[in-house]
């Protein structure tokens, strides 16, 4: 009789092992992803196959020194650029070879973005630039001054709402564009070099508003960064090396899968 209860619960084990995975879904995967371009006469191999995934929440560093394909792979997973094979999936939906119009339509939805070089519009006030992804891409705007405010606010800004790019300083202008990443609320954010331009007082700044907003939201977060310390912060470090990924200490914590 015992014999058989412990046949029964093995088999149960397996079986639900089998169709119950216990990580959490990945928000963005990435499945072979090569990227070349033609410079003049040859084609140069910029991502040379990359597989893998990030899980929903997940803060992942990718690390690599300059030129190793960092930009490229994070403008990939932005829909920004197109892969010459491989794909992204965006919550389980492969946005690769997407039209312009749907591929608008994901990175205005589900993908926030913070640059190296801030990129606001020199001629909208700090609240009007929060704002304005709003105004291109939510259905309701009802609660979109509120939610500007709001983050404006969590982001230490409430007196420069009116004050134009030029008249803040480049932490306050990153701090700006962090607000607007986050203004529609989407499942992933990502941000190249975000403290690049930034001194090192800011720029710790400038991380730490961003890990407490990406905590706050539920955020999946992709940071791109060559700096050892930022990458410290993050749950798992992807390295690339002349588009490959050379390591990825991703087993090192399973805890955050
Ligand atoms: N449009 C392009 N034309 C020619 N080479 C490019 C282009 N974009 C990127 N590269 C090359 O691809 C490599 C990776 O670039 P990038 O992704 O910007 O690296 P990273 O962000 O890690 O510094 C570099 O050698 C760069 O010179
Ligand atoms: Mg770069």
């Amino acid at each position: 009789m015992r014999k058989e209860t412990s046949l029964i619960d093995t088999q149960t084990e397996v079986k639900s092992g089998a169709e119950a995975p216990t990580a959490r879904p990945a928000m963005i995967k990435v499945a072979g992803l090569h990227k070349s371009i033609r410079n003049g006469a040859r084609m140069v191999d910029i991502l040379k196959g990359l597989d893998f995934e990030i899980p929903t929440g997940q803060f992942a560093a990718i690390m690599g020194s300059s030129g190793s394909g960092k930009s490229t792979l994070l403008g990939l997973l932005a829909g920004l650029d197109t892969p010459s094979s491989g794909d992204v999936f965006v919550n389980g939906t492969s946005i690769s070879y997407l039209p312009e119009d749907k591929l608008a339509q994901v990175r205005g939805r589900s993908i926030g973005f913070v640059f190296q070089s801030y990129q606001l519009i020199p001629t909208l006030t700090a609240f009007e630039n929060v704002l304005l992804p709003y105004e291109l891409n939510a259905e309701s705007q009802s609660d979109g001054k509120a939610r500007a405010l709001s983050l404006l606010q969590s982001v230490g800004l409430s007196d420069r709402l009116d004050h134009y790019p030029v008249q803040l300083s480049g932490g306050e202008q990153q701090r700006v564009a962090l607000a607007r990443a986050f203004v529609l609320r989407p499942p992933i954010v990502l941000a190249d070099e975000p403290t690049g331009n930034l001194d090192s007082t800011n720029g710790s700044h400038v991380l730490e508003l961003l890990l407490n907003l990406n905590k706050t939201e539920g955020t999946t977060l992709v940071l791109v960064t060559h700096d050892p310390v930022l990458a410290t912060y993050a749950d798992r470090r992807i390295v690339l090396r002349d588009g490959l990924i050379i390591s990825d200490d991703i087993n090192l914590n399973p805890a955050t899968l």
